[in-house]
């Protein structure tokens, strides 16, 4: 079936502010994402300066690029910019916000099927430490985060709600904004790993109704590797001390007294990447200048598309749950190992990555899944492109099978 492209989508010059569509066909966007050529120049030109004048003359002089990154996430999630840390990836801003709550033995903290393997190695880090009770919410028909389950699952010993919005293995996108309304209502803290996400669709924190969100940087919103961020909602942040605490995130006020910070970047540390934060920026900037309902569309479009023909070719198996899915493409292929099937893809120049066990092992136990092939689309992927991926995956398939 022939779907239509939105028409307001200018697929030309998202190709050509993309160097990297030459070289390769890259369907591994929820792995990193090709950088625009803003992004790129924006970074190498904070490196040269770097090099040119001395690191700390170049922040000083760059001091305007380095704060926007504060204003462009603010926008970009529709929160106050001293609500938001930059840091060094999604991990670190999930785990400086965590490992910042207090808990005491039988607190609770709920989950989903799909969370992610760091995040879930924190909880068993934390039951450890502190005996808490980690439950697993039961997913609905869909894949999805049972609603009512989570409902039922809640009481007074229930600390804190923590789900990941789209698993890092396949197109599910958890009802982020149904379980921020169950989280309020019951007075609950919740926090939304938004790492895969973010970038690919519109992400509103006051709709969500989220106190702190996390995302990084390379995936969906096409920034530098090792970027990072943390939405932390003004009215938590004061119950929030950071794990660690360095001299930018407090002050020492005499010799034996600091005062932490006020704004979320308590949760940064001093040194960092200034070329980077600056990268992460002009990401930002770029992809609010796409529109994110437009890029959602077209992502939405493609996957789509990905998914239909995929489900034609003989012996693949699409893996992808949910009711509405975004722009991750997950797929088994008979008895091909997927490693096998991404490294002959790229051999072709075709890129994609693999999800194993490990990265959401609840997931993938409760589906008796291995390894999964992931292809993941973003905006600046086409139709035809699409097409070409599956005749090499037919033809590899054919002549491995
Ligand atoms: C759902 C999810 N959360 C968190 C992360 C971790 O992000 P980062 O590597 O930036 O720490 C990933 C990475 O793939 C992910 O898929």
């Amino acid at each position: 079936m022939k779907l239509k492209s939105p028409t307001t989508f200018d697929i030309e010059r998202a190709r050509d502010d993309t160097p990297g569509v030459i070289e390769k066909l890259h369907f591994n966007n929820a792995g990193a994402s090709l950088m625009p050529r803003q992004v790129l120049d924006a970074v190498v030109s904070h490196l040269t300066l770097e090099a040119q004048i001395g690191g700390y003359e170049a922040a000083e002089k760059s001091k305007l690029s380095v704060e926007r990154v504060y204003d462009a996430v603010a926008t970009l999630l529709n929160c106050q910019r001293d609500e938001v840390a930059i840091v060094e990836n999604a991990t670190r801003a999930w785990d400086m916000a965590f490992y910042a709550m207090r808990f005491k033995p039988g607190d609770r903290i709920l989950t989903a099927v799909s969370e992610y393997a760091s995040n879930y190695i924190a909880f068993l880090q934390v039951k450890k430490s502190a005996d808490v009770i980690i439950d697993v919410i039961a997913n609905d028909q869909w894949g999805q985060i049972d609603l009512e389950a989570l409902k039922q699952a809640i009481d007074e010993s229930v600390k804190l709600i923590a789900i990941t919005h789209v698993p890092t293995n396949g197109g599910l996108i958890n009802p982020a904004a149904e379980v921020g309304q169950i989280a309020r209502s019951a007075g609950i803290p919740y926090l939304l790993d938004a790492c895969q996400s973010v970038g690919q669709m519109t992400i509103d924190v006051q709709e969500i109704g989220c106190d702190i969100l996390t995302g990084t940087g390379r995936k969906f919103i096409r920034g530098p590797r090792g970027t990072g961020f943390l939405y932390v909602k003004n009215s938590a942040l004061a119950n929030l001390e950071p794990p660690f605490l360095d001299l930018h995130a407090a002050e020492w006020m005499g010799r034996d007294q600091y005062i932490v910070r006020q704004d979320a970047r308590r949760f940064e540390n001093w040194e960092t990447n200034y070329a980077g934060k600056i990268g992460l920026g002009t990401a930002v900037d770029y992809a609010l200048q796409w529109g994110l309902p437009n890029i959602e569309e077209r992502v939405v479009m493609l996957a789509n598309k990905l998914r239909e023909i995929l489900m034609t070719v003989p012996g693949v198996v699409v893996r992808d749950q949910g009711q509405k899915k975004c722009g991750i493409v997950t797929f088994t292929a008979d008895a091909l190992a997927a490693t096998l099937i991404q490294e002959q893809l790229a051999l072709k120049d075709i890129n994609v990555s693999v999800s194993k066990v490990a990265y959401s092992r609840l997931d993938m136990e409760a589906r008796k899944l291995n390894n999964l092939v992931r292809a993941s689309v973003h905006y600046y992927n086409t139709e035809q492109e699409i097409e070409r991926f599956c005749v090499e995956l037919q033809r590899i398939i054919k002549v491995n099978g």
